[in-house]
């Protein structure tokens, strides 16, 4: 017989889990719709490597939503737009829900007669996990995406001391029917993700020096100074910064969400929504030149990427998402494997829930 315990990663199957994932969201308030879009999204972050991001963050909702600040019967809606440009009120829902009825309100204007571009603000959210779902799902309705988000501070700023910025999440998704998957880019602008610098705090391990500045402002391999006052540092130092800014200001400032201290720090408040803010736009490449053409252009440019001189010890020169693209394929043939620590929380929910039986049949 199968057991919760365990001492090493375990294979699960990913379509099983979705279905978990999905039963318990509904268990914990979320109509059907909602609660298959908020496990779809978690899981595709495992799918495509992006573990940090996946289904472990799910118990760690669980208080939030039991609290309110993610509320499960949340209603997004429109409060004001224009043909191709709107802003939505999240109503606090959770991020994921939200952030994909954005994306599919962005891909309905881009590909309006006339329109060719859907630009969507989004306020009053809560956290989205990867930001790569988002693009992904607008590259796969044939169109060109970026998704950012802005969350609590947790990235420092040239010359300053402690957090001032969120660290971020940037993607871009341009859809790719060449057999290497979409490219899509899906990354924070902190040299490393907080979620990573975390993990890390929790097995006991020290990160390396350049990933984390103390409350001093000073390098720091300790990965418990992220609880302590320190700061992510910025990729590329004032670039990363400058680029934070650029998310901050049109998923913040421009969308009325709340900006930088005001967003409220993930799991700290268990009653109240964060305050987060997305952006969201899509862009139909028919507007400028005819699909086909588009396509070939660009399976052209990766196939020239693809054939640059390689550097010593190197094989391949890669496009973003390609690594994602195989990953999911090889997680969706042979199973997922999801490390000891998620697979235990998850365990431990399933079992709270009455769902270990369900849990059971998720192993592979
Ligand atoms: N919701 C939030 O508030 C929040 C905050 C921070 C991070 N995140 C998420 O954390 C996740 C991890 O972010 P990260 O910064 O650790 O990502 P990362 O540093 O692992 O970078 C991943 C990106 O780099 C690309 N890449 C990797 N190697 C490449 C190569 N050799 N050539 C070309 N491209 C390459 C990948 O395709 C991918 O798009 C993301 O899903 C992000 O959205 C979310």
């Amino acid at each position: 017989m199968t057991t919760t315990t365990t001492t090493g990663p375990v294979l699960v199957d990913p379509a099983r889990l979705e279905g978990l994932a999905t039963s318990i969201l509904e268990d914990l308030g979320f109509g059907p719709q909602d609660a298959r879009i908020g496990a779809r999204a978690m899981v595709r972050a495992d799918l495509r490597g992006a573990h940090t991001h996946g289904i472990r963050y799910l118990p760690e909702y669980v208080p939030l939503i039991r609290g309110g600040a993610i509320r499960a019967d949340s209603k997004p809606e429109i409060v004001r737009a224009s043909n191709s440009a709107a802003l939505i009120d999240g109503d606090a829902g959770l991020g994921h829900v939200v952030a994909y009825h954005a994306a599919e309100q962005a891909i309905t204007m881009a590909a309006e007669p006339g329109s060719g571009v859907g630009f969507v603000l989004v306020r009053n959210s809560n956290h989205f996990g990867a930001a790569g779902f988002f693009s992904l799902q607008i590259a796969e309705a044939g169109l060109v995406g970026l998704v950012l988000s802005n969350s609590a501070p947790v990235m420092a700023a040239p010359g300053a001391r402690g957090p001032v910025i969120s660290n971020s999440p940037i993607s871009y998704g341009f859809p790719s029917n060449d057999g290497y998957g979409h490219i899509v880019l899906d990354m924070a602008l902190s040299d490393v993700a907080g979620s990573r610098v975390l993990m890390a705090a929790d097995r006991g391990e020290p990160i390396p020096l350049g990933w984390l500045l103390d409350a001093e402002g000073q390098p720091t391999t300790d990965p418990e100074q992220i609880r302590q006052g320190g700061a992510l540092t910025s990729i590329g130092g004032h670039k990363g910064w400058a680029l934070a800014l650029f998310v901050e200001i049109l998923s913040g400032v421009l969308s009325g969400a709340a900006v930088t201290h005001d967003v409220l720090k993930f799991r700290e408040r268990p009653t109240e929504p964060s305050g987060t803010g997305h952006t969201v736009l899509a862009v139909n490449p028919e507007v400028f030149m005819g699909r086909d053409e588009f396509e070939e252009r660009l399976a052209r440019f990766r196939r020239t990427v693809h054939e640059a001189p390689k550097a010593a010890g190197s094989d391949r020169v890669l496009l973003p998402g390609e690594l994602e693209h195989e990953h999911e394929l090889d997680a969706l043939s042979n199973g997922l494997a999801l490390d000891e620590t998620t697979w235990t929380e998850l365990a431990q929910l399933a079992g709270e829930l009455g769902r270990t039986a369900d849990l059971h049949d998720v192993r592979r």
